[in-house]
């Protein structure tokens, strides 16, 4: 998957690191492979032929989905507002750089629920893309696509949208990214419709006001987020002195040499192998997103390993797509400590940075302070204004207070062996990296408290043909309100990741064998407006599990395959209701569901 904003040169999707390409250079079957390319010009116009029959119009689209939640997409009724406004029917082509653009106009009624749907079919082959919804300079939705099949697959993502409700009572420039590209064998585009549904039921207190933290482009008809580490996150923003609380919600996703950051080896290592079967990328598989206000570490995001559908191996995510693969969840850093530093009426900067690790030779660790090309980063400041604070203070004569920070070192703990064959090549490696940290920021009315804990273990064998990574990601993130009535929020997460994949050569072909297992574990106790993280404004227990085994064969653009079975269980209690869901898929069909 490639860029996600526009402005960019467009880059030909190949660089997706398990593919078949990196394999059958890496392999040096290039002479082989433009013996065949010749041979295929001549009969391309039989495999159109093949192919066009093959996507005829079919009455039935498979349909893909993700296992979540289901969010109803109904009306109230009895409010008085149950209006559905189509903000876009669009077909994504040819589209890096070109995003769908429109004006929403709110509703004439007063409404404090918004559901979006959106809906996107697409037939022929395509990679999976990255893609982004708009609200001015706010992304407040971002989404991959599912890679499609020759006789065509739908999908439909209801998610709920109320937490941007301040931006939806206003006219906004609506705009949808989408950055795909058309070749004459990737011919897959996606045709997309988003709706949104409106309507009034009582819901939770939502922000006031939402101050994006994104290179604000809507003017200019463009995407807004940032790519990291190429631009400068900064933004500068008054705070209102109205406002009591803020919260930061981060969307960042690692591209290019950094999608499989979290099979990352450390920087010295990306060379080991003299002839690898692909390439490695360094910064270690520790990733960390930093959001600072005027230089000082506000508090930071541990990503969630995201596996978008073209990752690991195709077969694995059809018709059930990755954990979060078509809504990728924003974690929060509650900045509320930080806002009696903030509130003197003065501009002050917000940033987001994204670190890997550096090792040194003799095994010293430290943050690198920068990543490899490239993270998709953007941010929201939710501000909620009320008179809590203001009356206990005289707003003119508020003192600037600074958090008191504390930001011990990390602790780091990393291995690394490398064994070498007969002849003196280096034929394993193997590695391991554990952080743990501590991040504390504090003042009058409120303290945050983040305590995580990072572990993964590394080995690429047979120069890299085998390899085996296990990961666990663990965190509790608390928010408490000092003094008069001591009350405290938190979220606690867990994301372990365990995958092997081995490569083989079997004369012209490359067979890849990937197994993976993995979760999303999420224990909150609630809190303010309605979560970007949990996606819900009470308690909430997420806790899903995927395992799958595929099999790969990639012979050439026109002919590659990836077949497997993958299994899911879901189950979240959030709101008051329970939701179970156990599916089963294999060899592209669901075989096995607990909900059909
Ligand atoms: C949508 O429908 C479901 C089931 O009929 C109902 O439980 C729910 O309250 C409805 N939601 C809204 C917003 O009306
Ligand atoms: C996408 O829309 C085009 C134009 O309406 C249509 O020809 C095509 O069949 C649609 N594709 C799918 C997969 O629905
Ligand atoms: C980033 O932008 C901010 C605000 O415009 C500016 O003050 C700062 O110097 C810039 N940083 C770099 C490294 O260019
Ligand atoms: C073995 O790996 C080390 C560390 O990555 C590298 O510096 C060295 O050049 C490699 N040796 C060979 C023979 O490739
Ligand atoms: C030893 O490792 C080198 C470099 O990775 C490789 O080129 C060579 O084929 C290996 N030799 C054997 C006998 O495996
Ligand atoms: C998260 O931390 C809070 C505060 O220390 C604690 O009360 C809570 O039990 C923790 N949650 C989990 C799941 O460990
Ligand atoms: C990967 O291989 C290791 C070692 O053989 C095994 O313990 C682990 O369970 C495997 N993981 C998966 C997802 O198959
Ligand atoms: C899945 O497809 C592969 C390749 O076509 C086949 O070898 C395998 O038996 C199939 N598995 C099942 C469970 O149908």
């Amino acid at each position: 998957m490639d860029h996600c904003s526009s402005g960019s040169a467009p880059v030909e999707p190949n660089t997706k690191r398990r593919d078949y390409k990196w394999a059958l250079l890496a392999l040096g079957l290039i002479g082989w492979l433009s013996a065949f390319i010749a041979v295929s010009i001549l009969f391309r116009h039989n495999l159109r032929d093949l192919a066009r029959r093959l996507s005829s119009p079919s009455t039935s689209l498979q349909s893909v989905f993700q296992v979540s939640r289901p969010v109803q997409f109904n009306g109230s009724g009895a409010s008085g507002c149950d209006v559905e406004i189509v903000l876009m029917e669009h077909i994504f082509g040819a589209s890096y750089g070109m995003p769908f653009v429109d004006n929403y106009e709110p509703p004439d009624c007063n409404f404090d629920t918004v559901r979006i749907d959106l809906t996107i079919t697409s037939r022929g082959r395509q990679f999976d893309r990255l893609a982004s919804m708009y609200l001015g300079d706010n992304e407040v939705f971002r989404t991959s696509t599912a890679e499609p099949r020759a006789d065509g697959i739908i999908w439909t993502y209801v998610k709920d949208m109320s937490q941007y409700n301040s931006l939806w009572k206003s006219p906004q420039t609506l705009i949808f990214d989408l950055g795909n590209l058309i070749t004459d064998v990737y011919t897959g585009s996606f045709n997309a419709t988003l709706k949104a549904h409106f309507s009034y039921e009582n819901n939770v207190r939502t922000a006031d006001l939402i101050l994006p933290i994104s290179a604000r482009k809507s003017t200019s008809n463009s995407a807004s987020a940032f790519h990291l580490p190429r631009d400068n996150t900064t933004v500068m923003y008054t705070i209102p002195a109205a406002v009591s609380r803020a919260v930061v919600s981060i969307s960042a996703c690692g591209q290019s040499q950094e999608e499989f950051w979290w099979s990352n080896v450390f920087s010295g290592d990306t060379q080991v192998f003299d002839d690898p079967v692909y390439a490695l990328y360094g910064y270690t598989p520790f990733r960390e997103i930093q959001m600072y206000i005027d230089g000082v570490l506000a508090g930071l995001v541990w990503p969630f390993p995201i596996i978008f559908t073209g990752g690991l191996a195709p077969g694995l995510w059809h018709p059930i797509v990755g954990i979060d693969a078509f809504d990728l969840r924003e974690p929060e850093v509650d900045i509320s400590p930080f806002l009696p530093m903030i509130q003197d009426g003065e501009q002050h900067s917000f940033e987001i940075r994204v670190t890997g690790l550096d090792v040194s030779p003799d095994g010293d660790v430290s943050f690198s302070n920068t990543v490899g090309s490239y993270w998709t980063a953007s941010g929201n400041i939710f501000l909620y204004c009320d008179s809590e604070i203001s009356t206990t203070k005289p707003i003119v004569a508020r003192r600037s207070e600074r958090p008191e920070v504390e930001d011990p070192p990390p602790t780091f703990t990393v291995t690394r062996d490398i064994v070498q064959n007969k002849t003196g090549g280096n034929d394993s490696l193997s590695y391991s990296v554990s952080v743990k940290r501590y991040f504390q920021a504090k003042s009058s009315f409120y303290s945050w408290v983040q305590s995580c804990s990072f572990f993964t273990q590394g080995l690429l064998s047979q120069q890299g043909s085998k390899q085996a990574h296990t990961q666990l990601t663990t965190g509790n993130n608390t928010i408490t309100k000092l003094g008069g009535t001591l009350a405290s929020h938190s979220v606690a997460f867990g994301y372990p990741l365990s995958f092997n994949q081995s490569y083989g050569n079997l004369g012209d072909a490359v067979t890849v064998r990937s197994r993976m297992e993995r979760g999303l574990h999420i224990d909150a106790t609630g809190g303010l407006g309605l979560s970007t993280y949990t996606m819900s404004s009470g308690p909430s227990h997420i806790h899903t599990r995927q395992s799958g085994d595929a099999h790969s064969k990639y012979i050439t653009d026109q002919s590659s395959s990836s077949w497997g079975e993958t299994f899911e269980e879901f189950a979240s209690n959030m709101d008051g209701q329970s939701f179970q869901r156990t599916v089963l898929a294999s060899n592209g069909s669901l075989v096995y569901d607990t909900t059909s």
